[in-house]
Formats: structure tokens, sequence, C-alpha cells
């Protein structure tokens, strides 16, 4: 594998995905480096469709992207060419990154999932607008709920109570607890999956 692959691809996976189960593999050609879905990997309790999987390879696309903007590479990414064999994202790069993304690549390894509270502090008013213009798909309806609000109290009930039902199913626990690391030699070992820390 070149070094620059590889290299873009060691940015690629420290994307966030489902369970943290980096459900993802790399294959490198000279001009195309391509995203597979590793079905291994997948959950099949919490995400019976494959979604959230899918989802975490649009995340470590994303990162990818930025790593090669960062080098000065644009990206052409064709999702699930009929021409290929296998379904799989492919990313051909070429010269010439036109966005300043130094922001988002220094973020790539400061970024965790902890589960706590943010800063306590609500979105400002304009981020919040774009975040829900952002959405460009006509078929999914972006709402925002606010603290305090009363929307967002039946809200709660249902998180809640959809919580409660994840638990007591014992397939869901049996396969979280399969993806949970107990100790970070665990953690160290097998670099994937939910330790203590990390689940807050
Ligand atoms: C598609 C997707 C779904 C996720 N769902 C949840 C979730 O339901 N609850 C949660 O606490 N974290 C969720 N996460 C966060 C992951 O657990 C987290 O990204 C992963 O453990 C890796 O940790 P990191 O983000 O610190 O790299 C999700 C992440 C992705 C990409």
């Amino acid at each position: 594998m070149n070094h620059l692959a590889r290299e873009l691809i060691s940015f690629a996976v420290r994307a966030p995905s489902g369970h943290n189960t980096q459900p993802w593999q790399f294959s490198v050609e000279r001009d195309a480096i391509r995203i597979y879905p590793d079905l291994s990997r997948r959950l099949p309790v919490v995400d019976p469709d494959n979604h959230a999987l899918f989802i975490s390879l649009g995340c470590a696309l994303e990162n990818l992207i930025i790593a090669a903007a960062h080098q000065g590479l644009s990206a052409r990414t064709d999702y699930f060419p009929p021409d290929e064999p296998e379904q799989c994202l492919r990313v051909r790069l070429c010269e010439g990154a036109q966005e300043n993304v130094e922001a988002l690549f220094r973020a790539i390894p400061a970024r965790q999932s902890n589960r706590g509270i943010y800063d306590g502090c609500a979105i400002n008013e304009s981020d919040l607008e774009r975040l829900l213009e952002a959405n460009p798909c006509q078929s999914v309806l972006v709402r925002s709920f606010r603290v305090g609000h009363p929307d967002i109290e039946p809200i709660i009930g249902f998180v809640r109570e959809g919580n409660i039902a994840q638990f007591n199913d014992p397939a869901f626990a049996t396969k979280l607890v399969s993806w949970i690391r107990f100790s970070q030699r665990e953690a160290s070992e097998q670099r994937d999956g939910l330790t203590a820390q990390a689940l807050g």
C-alpha cells in the first residue's frame, strides 16, 4: 500500500461508528481507495437494516476526504458504483483541493464521544438554523426540540421507554456486552468497542 493512502486511511479509521464497531475495510489501487462494509461487524439487534453501519462508512469517508484535502488533494466519490463486483465507496483523488480544512483536520484526532454534557450552552440560533437547513433530503423532515420547551417532554418519555425496552431485550444486552472492553488491556488489544470510561 502506498504511503499516502495508508496515511489517509489512518485518519479515516478514527471516524465514529456505532458501538465503535469500525465496520469498514479498505482496499487501495493506484488511483482509487475503496471503502467496503464489513458485515461481520454488523449489529443485528440495534441496526437490523445496517443503516447505522452505512452512516459509519460515511463518517470514515468524510475523514478520508478531509485528510486528502489537507494534503492538497480533492476527492471524487462514487457511491456503490454498479461496475464494482462488491458494494463499496470508491474514492478517486486528484491534485487541487479548494477548501481550507485546517480546523476539520485538527478535529479528527481530537474529537471523542464521551457522553458527557457539552459545555451546557444552547446551540446558537444561527448554527441551529444552518443545521436544520443542511438537510438535503426531501423525504426527511428535520425538527429541533429545545430543552425547556413543552414539545420535548413526550420525547423524553419515548426515549426512556425505548431504553427500558432495549435493556430488557436479552439479545440487545448480550450484543452490547460483547462490544464492551472491560479493561485497558482488552481495549488496547482489540482497538474497537466501548470502554466503561467512554460510556460515561
Ligand atoms: C451511526 C452511529 C450511531 C451511534 N449511535 C450511538 C448511540 O446510540 N448511543 C451512543 O451513546 N453513541 C452512539 N454513537 C457513538 C459511538 O458509540 C462512538 O462514535 C464510538 O464509540 C467511537 O467513539 P469515538 O466517537 O470517541 O471515536 C454512534 C455513532 C455512529 C457513527
